[in-house]
């Protein structure tokens, strides 16, 4: 959470103790949502995480985020199998979620194409909307759709 290439487009980081993360994750567990570590199947060494918060029960879609938080293992496919796994989680009878959406920065590329191969299309654009070094970026609107409510 202090890697300024892995929180480069994040909302958060940069000021993470242990005492700050611990207090994360306690608040992670007793709220009840969608949050994963994501884990090498070799060896279960911890590589990421990935959560779908908040949802909105009423309208039934949720909110998309990723971090692989060990760059060392960027660029292998685990954050798109990861993705899959958990979207059809949410697209299936146990969770029944519409829609899966998501924000991401415009300049974010890694992450863009990541939603791209795995089906989000593009929903709309907020300009200017975060301060970035250079001054504002956009962010993108992305979302999925789950094709049983199509029908
Ligand atoms: C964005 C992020 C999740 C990608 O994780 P990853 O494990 O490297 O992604 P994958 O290896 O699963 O790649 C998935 C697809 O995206 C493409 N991709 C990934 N990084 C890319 C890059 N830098 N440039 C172009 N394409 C890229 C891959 O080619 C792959 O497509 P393919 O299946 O056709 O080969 C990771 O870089 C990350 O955690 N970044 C920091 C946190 C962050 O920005 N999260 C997103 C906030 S919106």
């Amino acid at each position: 959470m202090n890697d300024s290439d892995i929180i480069a487009f994040l909302e958060t980081g940069g000021d993470y103790t242990l005492e700050k993360l611990e207090n994360f994750l306690k608040k992670v567990e007793e709220d009840n949502i969608l949050f994963w570590a994501i884990h090498l199947k070799s060896d279960n060494k911890h590589i990421g995480n990935i959560k779908i918060d908040p949802i909105n029960t009423k309208h039934l879609y949720g909110e998309y985020g990723i971090m692989m938080g060990d760059k060392t293992e960027w660029g292998k496919g685990y954050a798109k199998e990861a993705s899959i796994a958990v979207i059809d989680y949410c697209f299936s009878d146990i969770i029944n979620l519409r829609k899966v959406n998501l924000g991401v920065v415009s300049k974010n590329v890694a992450a863009i194409k990541l939603y791209e191969k795995i089906g989000f299309i593009n929903e709309g654009r907020f300009i200017n909307h975060v301060i970035s070094k250079d001054g504002y970026d956009d962010v993108l609107r992305m979302a999925i759709f789950n094709p049983a409510y199509e029908k």
